[in-house]
C-alpha cells in the first residue's frame, strides 16, 4: 500500500515535512489517514528550510505579480502561483490544474450600508472552476495523490468536496470513490460528482457517519483520501489568502469572516496568516472569525463550554446543507487559529442565514447558503462592538450561488421555512422575496406587472 511521503527524487526531504500538532513530531511521510504515529492526532505540512533561508517577501510579490504575465499552466493556476509557499513539485508539470483561485474580490456597497460596515468585500470563492473553494486545496491534494501513484483517491463529503474531487481525479487520470448523506445534499452538488465520473455512494447516514467510515476504509483499502484531515488540501487553500493580500496591495484588512464546518478552511486561513507575517509579508494579523450555523454549532459550543480544550460535539440540522456538520474533524487547528489572530466565534439562526443570502444575492453577487452566514454573523460581531465601522472586512463566500438553487427558490417562493418554528420570523424576510410570477403571455399582463413592480 503506498504511503505519502516527501522523498521522491529531486525533492529534498526538508523542503517541507509532517509535523503533528499535538505532539510536534517531525516525519517524511505520512500514513493514509494522515494522523501521527505516535499520538494519532492531526498533521500539518511545515516547511523546514524557511528556518535558514526565510524566502524574501519582497523577491516573492514580485515573483507572483510576474508569473501573472506568464501563460504556461502553473502560472495560470490563482494557487500554483505561490508555489514558494507550498510543497514543492519535481516539475511544473506534475499539478493537476483547472486554473483554480484568480477568484474576484468585490466591494458590497448594499451590505456596507447595512452592516454599517463601509469597508465591507467579499472574495468569492464560488467563482472556482467547479463552484466552490474546495478547489484550491484539490489542486495540490490530488497532484500529490498522482505523485504518491494512487489509482483510487475518496472523500466524505456535504458535496462541494466531492464535486471537486471528481473533477480533479478525473483530469488527473485517477478514479474518485465518493461517499455522501443520503438526501442531505444538493443536487447540483450531486449532479457535478456524477458527471465528472465519480462512483458516488449515498449512504444512509449523515456527513460525520461518511467521514468515520473513510477514516476506516483508507486503512483498508489503498485509496488517497481528499478530506480536509489531508494536510496538502490546507496548504492549496492557503492560496486563498496569498492572492486576497495581493488584491489589497498586501494592506491586510482588519477582519476575515469565514463559515465554518469542518473547519478546514478557517485552520488553512489561519495558517496562511501566520506564514506571511513570519516571513514578512504583511505587518500584521487581521482578526480570524469563523461562523457557524446554530443547528452545527459544535465549535461555538466547544469555546463557550470547555474553552476550546475539549471538542463539543453537537446533532447536526441546518438548511446551509454544506456546513450541516456536528464532529469537525480540524476543530483543534481552528481554535489555535482564532487564538493567533484573536478572532471571534458566533453562530447565526436559519433565518439570520436565509436574509444575509437574500442581501448578498441583491448586490448582483449571490452565494450558497452556507456562504451567507458570514454576512449574519458580521451584523452579530457588529452589534457586540467586535468589529468597529471605521475597520474594513473581508467576507469569504465560499460557495456559487448555482450550488443550491432550491434553497434559493423555497425561500423566494416563501416556502423554506413553511411548517417549521421559524415560520412566522421569517415573515419579516418578505421585502426580499422576489418569487417568479405566473402570467398569461400577454402584453397587458406584462407591463401591468412591470407597474406593479415599479410602485413596490
Ligand atoms: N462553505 C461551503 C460552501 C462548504 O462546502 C463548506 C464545507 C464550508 C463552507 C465549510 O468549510 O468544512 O472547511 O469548515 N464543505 C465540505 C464538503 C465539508 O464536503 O463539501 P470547512
Amino acid at each position: 500500500m503506498p504511503s505519502v511521503s516527501t522523498s521522491a527524487p529531486s525533492v529534498r526531504p526538508s523542503d517541507f515535512r509532517f509535523r503533528c500538532i499535538a505532539c510536534g513530531d517531525l516525519s517524511d511521510t505520512a500514513s493514509q489517514n494522515f494522523r501521527c504515529a505516535y499520538c494519532e492526532d492531526l498533521l500539518e505540512i511545515t516547511y523546514p528550510d524557511w528556518k535558514e533561508s526565510r524566502p524574501d517577501a519582497v523577491q516573492l510579490k514580485s515573483t507572483w505579480r510576474n508569473r501573472r504575465l506568464s501563460s504556461s499552466a502553473i502560472d495560470l493556476s490563482g494557487v500554483w502561483r505561490f508555489r514558494d509557499l507550498l510543497p514543492a513539485l519535481e516539475s511544473d508539470q506534475q499539478a493537476i490544474t483547472l486554473r483554480e483561485g484568480n477568484t474576484p474580490l468585490y466591494e458590497l456597497p448594499q451590505c456596507a450600508r447595512i452592516t454599517g460596515v463601509p469597508q465591507l468585500f467579499a472574495k468569492h470563492q464560488g467563482m472556482n472552476p467547479t463552484g466552490s473553494f474546495k478547489d484550491a486545496g484539490m489542486t495540490v491534494a490530488a497532484t500529490f495523490a498522482r505523485r504518491a501513484g494512487f489509482r483510487w483517491v475518496a472523500c466524505a463529503s456535504t458535496g462541494n468536496t466531492s464535486a471537486s474531487m471528481a473533477a480533479y481525479a478525473a483530469r488527473g487520470g485517477m478514479r474518485g470513490l465518493v461517499l455522501v448523506p443520503e438526501g442531505k445534499i444538493s443536487w447540483s452538488k450531486l449532479s457535478q460528482a456524477l458527471d465528472y465520473g465519480a462512483v458516488t455512494c449515498q449512504l444512509r447516514t449523515d456527513f460525520d457517519g461518511c467521514l468515520r467510515l473513510l477514516q476506516e476504509l483508507v486503512l483498508r483499502a489503498p485509496v488517497y483520501q481528499l478530506n480536509s484531515i489531508n494536510p496538502f488540501r490546507l496548504e492549496g487553500q492557503k492560496a486563498l489568502v496569498f492572492e486576497l493580500l495581493e488584491q489589497l496591495d498586501w494592506q491586510p484588512p482588519d477582519h476575515i469572516i469565514v463559515p465554518g464546518g469542518n473547519l478546514g478552511n478557517s485552520s488553512a486561513i489561519g495558517k496562511a496568516l501566520v506564514e506571511m507575517l513570519e516571513l514578512g509579508l504583511i505587518s500584521r494579523l487581521p482578526k480570524l472569525s469563523v461562523i457557524q450555523a446554530e443547528g452545527a454549532n459544535a465549535l461555538v459550543r466547544t469555546l463557550r463550554e470547555a474553552a476550546g480544550k475539549r471538542l463539543i460535539n453537537v446533532p447536526a440540522e441546518t438548511r446551509a446543507t454544506a456546513i450541516r456538520i456536528g464532529n469537525p474533524a480540524s476543530w483543534k487547528k481552528a481554535v489555535h487559529v482564532l487564538e493567533a489572530t484573536e478572532g471571534a466565534c458566533e453562530q447565526v439562526t436559519e433565518v439570520e442565514i436565509a436574509q444575509a443570502k437574500a442581501e448578498i444575492g441583491a448586490e448582483g453577487i449571490g452565494c450558497e447558503p452556507a456562504s451567507a452566514v458570514t454576512l449574519a454573523g458580521l451584523k452579530k460581531l457588529v452589534k457586540q462592538g467586535f468589529v468597529k465601522p471605521g475597520e474594513s472586512v473581508v467576507l469569504v463566500l465560499t460557495g456559487n450561488l448555482l450550488k443550491d438553487p432550491d434553497f434559493t427558490i423555497d425561500f423566494h417562493r416563501g416556502e423554506l421555512f413553511k411548517g417549521t418554528k421559524d415560520e412566522s420570523a421569517s415573515a419579516a424576510l418578505n421585502a426580499l422575496r422576489r418569487p417568479p410570477i405566473v402570467l398569461d403571455a400577454t402584453l397587458d399582463a406584462v407591463i401591468r406587472t412591470l407597474e406593479q413592480a415599479e410602485k413596490s
